[in-house]
C-alpha cells in the first residue's frame, strides 16, 4: 500500500505566505473595491535594470540561431557567471572564494531547503526564532524536527530567541547542536550582525564541529560600516560556513530566478565511522543528479549585473527601498509603534500594540489601513507579538501605507 512520508502531517497545513494571500483574497471578495497595499511577502516590485534586460533579450537571441544555441549547460552554472561573483561579490572585498566553490542555482529558497539532505539525519538543527519557515520547515519535512506544540515550535529543534529583550542577538546555544542556520541582515527582524558578533558564532562552530548554514541574500542593503556582507570575511568561517546568496533582492530576481551557494573546499564533514567527506563534492553530486542548471538567458542577464552600469542600476533600487524604510520607520515612530529593522535591510520589524497579538494585528491592518504585511508568529514561537513590513512596494504606495497607519489609533 502506498503511504505518505508522515513527516509532511507534521507541518503546519500552510506555509505563511500562502496563508496570508488565502486571507488576502477572502478579504478582496468581501471588499471588492478595497484599495488594498501590499507589504507582505518581500517581492520586488523594481523592474529589472536595464543592462540585465539587454544581457538577457541578447542571450534569447542566441538561442535562436543554429551557431550560437545552448543547450543543457553545466548544472554548478556557466564559467563566466561564477567568475564574475568570484571577483566582484568575494575578491573585491578581499574575501577568498573561487569559481569552483560557487554553483549557481534558482533560488536561495531552494538550496537553503535542499541542503540538508546532504547531512546525517541525526544532525541537531538550531535556528533563530523568528525565522525564515524555510529552514525549519524542510527539516520538518526531512523528519529532524519531531512533532510541534501549540505555539508551533518543533520538540526536535533547538530555538534561539531574538527579541527584545536580548536587542535581537542571537545567544550561543548552551546545548551541543551541529547545523545552525543564520541569516543576516536578518529576515524577518530586519537587524544585522556586526563582524565581532558573526566572530562568535565561527568560532562556536570551530570549537563544537558545527556547521553554519550562512543565508546572506540581503546583503545588498547593508548600509552600515562593520557589518559583513560575507561570512567569509570572518578569519576561519571557511572551514565551517556554507553561504547562500542571491540575485532575488538585491537585481530584481523573485520572478527570473538567480542565485548562488558558496561551498568551500575546507568544508568537511565525518560519516559515522570518523572518514572525512568533502561538503562540496556532496553538494555538486546532489545537484548533479538533482538539478539541471539556471537557463542560459537568464546566467547571462545575472552575470550582466556585475557591469558598470548594472552596478549603478542595482544601487539605484536598492536606495530607493531604503528610502521606502526610512518613511516607514519615521510613520511608525510618528504613530507611537515600537520597531526594529530598516536600517541595513529592507524589512522593518514592528511590536504589536499592547494586548494585541501577531494575526490580529494583521486583521486590523487589513480591515482598517487595507495594509498587508506578515505576523510575526508565522515565523516562530518568538515572533509572537511583532508584525513585518517590507520596503519592496512602490515609494508611492509606502507613502499611501503609512499615511493610512498613521490615521488609526493603537
Ligand atoms: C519573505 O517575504 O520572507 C521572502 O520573500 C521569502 C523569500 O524570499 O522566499
Amino acid at each position: 500500500m502506498v503511504t505518505v512520508n508522515e513527516n509532511y502531517l507534521l507541518l503546519k497545513s500552510s506555509y505563511i505566505f500562502s496563508e496570508i494571500n488565502r486571507r488576502v483574497e477572502d478579504f478582496q471578495r468581501k471588499n471588492p473595491d478595497a484599495d488594498v497595499i501590499r507589504m507582505g511577502i518581500g517581492d520586488v516590485t523594481r523592474p529589472l535594470p536595464s543592462a540585465v534586460v539587454e544581457a538577457f533579450h541578447r542571450a534569447v537571441d542566441e538561442m535562436a540561431h543554429e551557431e550560437t544555441f545552448m543547450g543543457y549547460g553545466p548544472e554548478q552554472g556557466y564559467p563566466f557567471l561564477r567568475e564574475a561573483i568570484a571577483e566582484n561579490d568575494y575578491a573585491s572585498r578581499g574575501v577568498e572564494v573561487s569559481p569552483e566553490e560557487i554553483f549557481i542555482s534558482d533560488g536561495a529558497k531552494c538550496d537553503t531547503g535542499n541542503i540538508q539532505e546532504i547531512f546525517g539525519q541525526d544532525n541537531v538543527v538550531a535556528v533563530t526564532d523568528p525565522v525564515y519557515p524555510v529552514y525549519v520547515e524542510s527539516n520538518v519535512m526531512a523528519g529532524r524536527a519531531g512533532p510541534a506544540d501549540e505555539t508551533g515550535r518543533y520538540s526536535g529543534l533547538v530555538y534561539i530567541p531574538c527579541t527584545e529583550e536580548n536587542g535581537f542577538i542571537p545567544a550561543l546555544p548552551e546545548e551541543k547542536v551541529d547545523l545552525i542556520y543564520l541569516c543576516y541582515p536578518n529576515n524577518p527582524t530586519g537587524t544585522a550582525l556586526t563582524e565581532k558578533q558573526l566572530a562568535e558564532w565561527v568560532d562556536y562552530a570551530r570549537d563544537s564541529g558545527s556547521i553554519i548554514l550562512f543565508d546572506a541574500a540581503y546583503e545588498a542593503y547593508i548600509q552600515e560600516d562593520g557589518i559583513p556582507h560575507s561570512i567569509y570575511e570572518v578569519e576561519g568561517a571557511r572551514e565551517v560556513a556554507v553561504e547562500f546568496r542571491s540575485f532575488s533582492k538585491n537585481a530584481g530576481f523573485t520572478g527570473t530566478r538567480c542565485a548562488f551557494t558558496v561551498v568551500p573546499e575546507e568544508l568537511e564533514v565525518p560519516d559515522s565511522q570518523g572518514r572525512m567527506h568533502s561538503l562540496k563534492e556532496l553538494w555538486n553530486r546532489r545537484q548533479t543528479t538533482k538539478f539541471n542548471g539556471v537557463s542560459y538567458p537568464v546566467q547571462r542577464a545575472a552575470e550582466a549585473v556585475y557591469t558598470p552600469e548594472g552596478q549603478r542600476e542595482i544601487r539605484e533600487s536598492i536606495d530607493y527601498y531604503m528610502e521606502n524604510a526610512r518613511i516607514i520607520r519615521e510613520s511608525l515612530e510618528s504613530a507611537g509603534l515600537r520597531y526594529y529593522g530598516g536600517v541595513n535591510a529592507p524589512y522593518i520589524w514592528i511590536k504589536t500594540p499592547e494586548g494585541m497579538d501577531s494575526w490580529q494585528f494583521f486583521d486590523m491592518l487589513l480591515n482598517e489601513a487595507e495594509v498587508v504585511g506578515t505576523p510575526g508568529s508565522g515565523f516562530g514561537p518568538s515572533g509572537e507579538g511583532y508584525f513585518r513590513l517590507t520596503a519592496f512596494n512602490s515609494l508611492k504606495n509606502t507613502v499611501r501605507a503609512m499615511e493610512r497607519i498613521s490615521e488609526l489609533s493603537f
